[in-house]
């Protein structure tokens, strides 16, 4: 039986064939089953060395079977692995189609940029409505209708204004992301400390350094017994983060109604360092951030009270900034579309 059992062994490949032939073997009415169960008729003598054999036999058989199984199933799993090899190799002959990469606008590669180092400084990242009303543009800035300051901000406004008869206020497209400012102090409780970053409209006529939709990043921070010095020290932080090294700056007093002091930062120009381009109008400095510590009205309009909270605001001029990173000339080509221009700022 064991001879004809291994004759049958050999030629099988096939997981069902073994299976079966197993139990052709030792199933429950298997060759070698049969033989157990004859062994109880027969006499001591016999199934003494009878028995022993049967059971030898059985093992046997159970564990070329389960041998022949596992060497199949190795097989099988050797065979799946070499097809499922992808050839990552070219040939010669086949054509790669390759496609242009995009590029990032420069000013969201630096605006980003940016956040990122304000959010480490524990700033969060606010956004704002582009279409604001009078009241978060200027009146909570401490800018009243008749203020001279709003001539410093040409502004586009909407001539009618009324959606509804009962909506009296006057709208405009933001001058600044001041707004922001303002909506942000009304939503939360000092001490706080946010960044508001977004594009601006100035109805000016523009040259190489004016645009009439720019970029800002302005941000503010509130809290106790906040100084001047510590705005100073952030400032500096922040424009060493940007430009990767330290750079050469001044402070000049500067006016704007929603702060007092009010400062002027300007930074040594990056384009021709001083010697005096289109960029730095030829005087080698570049206004680039103002900055200063909140008016108590502003704190007022915005729900806080300046008698126990004062804080810092400032105003970066992302474009400006950006034109200093890259060396870019003139600020109309950030608005003007040209892929051309473009493609240039890769991330990578
Ligand atoms: N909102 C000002 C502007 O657009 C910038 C500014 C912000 C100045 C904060 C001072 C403090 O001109």
């Amino acid at each position: 039986a064991k001879q004809d059992f291994l004759a049958k062994l050999a030629p099988l490949t096939k997981e069902a064939e073994i299976l079966n032939l197993k139990s052709e073997f030792v199933g429950k009415t298997g060759v070698v089953s049969e033989m157990l169960k004859s062994l109880k008729d027969m006499n001591p003598e016999e199934r003494k060395t009878f028995g022993p054999r049967a059971n030898e036999l059985k093992d046997f058989i159970n564990d070329q079977c389960n041998l022949q199984l596992s060497k199949i199933e190795v097989e099988e799993i050797n065979k799946k692995l070499a097809e499922d090899r992808i050839d990552i190799s070219l040939t010669d002959n086949i054509q790669v189609k390759t496609t242009k990469g995009g590029g990032f606008h420069p000013r969201t590669i630096i605006q980003q940029e940016i956040e990122d180092i304000f959010l480490s400084m524990g700033f969060d990242v606010l956004d704002g409505p582009h279409i604001e009303d009078e009241f978060h543009n200027f009146e909570a800035l401490n800018i009243p209708a008749d203020h001279p300051a709003r001539d410093m901000q040409d502004t586009f406004w909407f001539h009618d204004p009324h959606t509804t008869p009962a909506d009296t206020k006057k709208y405009l497209l933001r001058t600044h992301t001041s707004n922001i400012q303002v909506r942000g102090m009304l939503s939360r409780k000092p001490p706080f400390r946010f960044i508001a970053p977004g594009v601006v409209f100035r109805s000016e006529r523009t040259d190489a350094s004016h645009e009439m939709v720019f970029t800002q990043l302005e941000g503010m921070m509130v809290g106790k017994d906040i100084s001047v010095a510590n705005l100073i020290y952030f400032m500096k932080t922040i424009l060493k983060e940007i430009f990767k090294k330290d750079v050469e700056v001044r402070l000049r007093p500067g006016f704007f109604p929603f702060v007092e002091p009010g400062f002027e930062l300007d930074i040594r120009c990056l384009i021709c360092s001083g010697a005096g381009c289109s960029v730095c109008k030829q005087i080698g400095w570049v206004e680039l951030l103002p900055c200063g510590m909140i008016h108590p009205n502003v704190l007022k309009a915005g729900g806080i009270d300046p008698n126990e909270y004062n804080g810092f605001a400032f105003g970066l001029g992302l474009d400006r900034l950006v034109m200093m990173r890259y060396g870019i000339d003139d600020i109309r080509h950030l608005q003007s579309g040209d892929l051309r221009f473009n493609s240039q700022f890769k991330l990578f």
